[in-house]
């Protein structure tokens, strides 16, 4: 049971950022030679991308946050469907296998509940390196050498960080110079050429919508770090706020949540920038505030469900405005059954304050959902039983002892009840 855990207070610290780990560990596909990465976090998701590397043939070991990839001269080039219908992300080793031993199968990722995740960028980008791109039996099927290009890689909803990301490690072994064109600039997206540079890559134009890269013959391995995960802060951030506690998170990267810290403002939450640090201070009721979310730096998606749990007992009526996955509303029905009042209008939620939710059972459909139904029971008026927790261990390593460290109640265990599928995790 997750119990209303009253103002929560304290110092946590981040963890790295799982969203910056997987193209990183795609990347080491481009050359034979090791790559240990450090800070990586222990989540479904980075052990999901491991045995995808590792049914290449690449040899992956995780000790800790540590992370060895020795690729040696490994043979493989199809990334399964079991693999890749689990974990969309791992469309992005598409690129690397392409670049490196000049074929790939990849299964072709299938939708998920946030919404229908399409990869035809991903394709027009590699297309106009002369890669020729097929579909057979489920699979996208790349193969030819590389050549430089110029190529714009935005859809209807703007930029796409993995296709930035893929385009980009195929082009540092293509013939010449590639110019990408609106190009993603999450953080992500810079620490990712920072490692291909590291490993010898020459890159320029990180974070901005143009990126410049020239081909070179081969790449080393190389050392590195993973950045915080700005998503994970914006998640202990929005803890602070909902329970109206005081919390600083350590090692959160102001620029990489200002978007977020802008909101909070607006709503009536104190945000200071410490000395690599934020702290959150929420002292009363909040605002309603109207959120769009956008491309880096705008307002991320992932935090879209985050802070609805927040704005779901703020004063006032809040419209949220989904411009990167317009489906991602699974958690409105979740939020509803604890009593809030969201009312669904097309790509928007419309979210009218009530003063308190109620703790009921509730299931998490996706990763970013549970994350969202955790805050909302922080704060509502008795205890709340969440399952699917398998979702939430996709991105979070340890946010039950996060929230712990913070005064937080919450204990994981197996709910023996008719409503929980046999043997999946929840908090009771
Ligand atoms: C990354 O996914 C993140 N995942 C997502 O985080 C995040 O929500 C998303 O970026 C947006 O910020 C990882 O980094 C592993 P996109 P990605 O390509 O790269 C459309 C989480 O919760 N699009 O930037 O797959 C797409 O449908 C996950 O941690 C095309 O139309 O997202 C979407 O509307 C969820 N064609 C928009 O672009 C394409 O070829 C942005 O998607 C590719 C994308």
């Amino acid at each position: 049971m997750i119990q209303p855990s009253g103002p929560l207070r304290g110092t946590v610290a981040v963890g790295g950022a799982k969203n910056d780990v997987l193209p990183i560990m795609a990347a080491c596909l481009l050359t034979e030679e090791t790559s240990v990465i450090e800070g990586v976090p222990q989540v479904s998701d980075v052990l999901m991308m491991a045995d995808i590397l590792r049914e290449l043939g690449v040899a992956v070991e995780l000790n800790g946050p540590q992370l060895t990839i020795t690729p040696g001269r490994y043979s493989g080039t199809t990334a399964t469907y079991d693999l890749v219908s689990k974990m969309r992300a791992s469309v992005c080793v598409l690129g690397p296998l392409l670049a490196k031993q000049g074929e790939a199968q990849v299964s072709i990722p299938g939708g998920c509940v946030i919404g229908p995740r399409p990869i035809d960028l991903h394709l027009k980008g590699l297309q106009a390196l002369g890669a020729a791109i097929s579909s057979e039996h489920g699979y996208v099927v790349a193969a030819g050498l590389l050549h430089g290009a110029r190529v714009h890689l935005a859809g209807a909803h703007g930029s796409s960080v993995l296709a930035t990301g893929n385009v980009m490690m195929a082009a540092t072994l293509a013939e010449g110079t590639t110019v990408i064109e609106q190009a993603a600039c999450e953080p992500e997206v810079a620490d990712l050429v920072a490692f291909l540079c590291a490993m010898g890559a020459r890159v320029e134009g990180a974070g901005t919508p143009v990126i410049r890269i020239d081909g070179v013959r081969q790449l080393h391995g190389a050392r590195h770090q993973i950045i915080p995960d700005r998503i994970e802060a914006g998640t202990l951030m929005l803890a602070g706020a909902v329970t109206h506690g005081e919390v600083v998170i350590d090692g959160a990267r102001a620029d990489h949540v200002a978007a977020l810290s802008e909101k909070l403002r607006e709503a009536g939450v104190e945000v200071d920038v410490l000395d690599g640090a934020i702290r959150v201070r929420a002292p009363r009721r909040l605002s309603a505030v109207d959120v769009t979310t956008l491309p880096y730096p705008g307002f991320p998606t992932d935090l879209q469900a985050p802070i609805m749990a927040l704005l779901a007992t703020a004063q006032g009526v809040s419209v949220l405005t989904e411009k990167i996955y317009p489906e991602r509303f699974m958690h409105v029905a979740e939020l509803n059954r604890m009593g809030a009042s969201i009312a669904r209008e097309g790509a928007s939620a419309i979210v009218k304050g009530v003063p308190r939710l109620s703790g009921v059972p509730v299931t998490a459909p996706d990763l970013r959902a549970a994350a969202a139904l955790v805050l909302a029971a922080l704060a509502a008026d008795h205890q709340t039983e969440l399952s699917g927790l398998e979702h939430l261990d996709r991105g979070y390593q340890h946010l039950e002892e996060q929230l712990r460290q913070l005064g937080a109640v919450l204990e994981r265990v197996e709910i023996p009840s008719a409503r929980q599928a046999e043997g999946v995790p929840g908090w009771s």
